[in-house]
């Protein structure tokens, strides 16, 4: 029988039919999933990912034409863009820059993981600032879950697979399935590190990066949970591009399994 809750360390260790007819929880704490759930907490409707930066100003380009307003976000090595509006700092997408507007969105590693959970039947994206809100969702779901750790640059990321880990700490006592090898590791690094996040998170080969490029300060926003109750899920447009909008959360349990 195959594992009922599944973490995949990196994109590239899942593939869309493992994921079919499954739910994929897309994960990148540093800081792309972080800043999607700001994003919409500062007011954009919707937020499309896209693997490329050329990709992402002509889809802009597109928009606007038809009369959207659009603003464009993302990253490359952990700063802006060039001709982008905004960069990856979740504190940067404020009310004022975001209210009622799209967002094209494209980082390293975050949006092409979420692109690639493509084969999964119902997608969505977390940080540890949304933490309680998709768990709401996932002790709802009867489907097989996978969380799919983004990482970076194709190296397993500390940040994200503690996310994973704290996942599994909160959804195991009420769903006590089989789970794979990579979810007991994540688990396991929960346990360990889970009481120290924002040490932890800074020690990170992703934490180290930020805090070099002079954005240490983000940790801190990126390691805070539950800041925000709202989960963004994958759903298709007209022409079956994958956006991201919100779907509301009723209930405000704390479901976070740290102290
Ligand atoms: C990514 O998607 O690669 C990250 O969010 C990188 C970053 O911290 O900006």
């Amino acid at each position: 029988m195959s594992a009922q809750l599944q973490v995949h360390l990196l994109p590239s260790l899942v593939d869309a039919g493992t994921l079919q007819g499954g739910v994929a929880i897309v994960i990148d704490v540093l800081r792309a999933t972080t800043t999607i759930a700001h994003a919409f907490h500062a007011g954009v409707t919707n937020v499309y990912p896209i693997a490329d930066i050329p990709g992402a100003l002509s889809l802009a380009d597109e928009f606007r034409q038809s009369g959207e307003s659009v603003i464009l976000g993302g990253e490359r090595g952990g700063v802006a863009v060039p001709g982008f509006d905004l960069g990856n700092s979740p504190l940067e997408y404020s009310w004022d820059k975001c209210q009622s507007k799209m967002l094209i969105f494209s980082t390293t590693n975050g949006t092409r993981a979420l692109l690639h959970a493509k084969g999964a039947e119902r997608i969505v994206t977390a940080g540890f600032v949304n933490f309680s809100a998709v768990c709401e969702i996932l002790l709802e779901e009867k489907r097989p879950i996978h969380f799919i750790c983004a990482g970076s640059n194709g190296h397993i990321a500390l940040e994200d697979t503690l996310l994973a880990g704290a996942f599994l700490a909160a959804l195991l006592p009420h769903r006590p399935v089989p789970m794979n090898d990579s979810a007991r590791l994540a688990w396991d690094a929960f346990e360990c590190h889970g009481l120290v996040l924002t040490e932890a998170l800074k020690l990170s080969a992703g934490g180290m990066h930020l805090q070099s490029i002079g954005l240490g300060d983000d940790i801190e926003l990126c390691a805070e949970v539950d800041r925000l109750m709202l989960v963004p899920e994958v759903r298709y447009d007209g022409k079956d591009r994958p956006y991201l909008e919100v779907g509301s959360i009723g209930i405000e349990r704390r479901l976070w399994p740290g102290k």
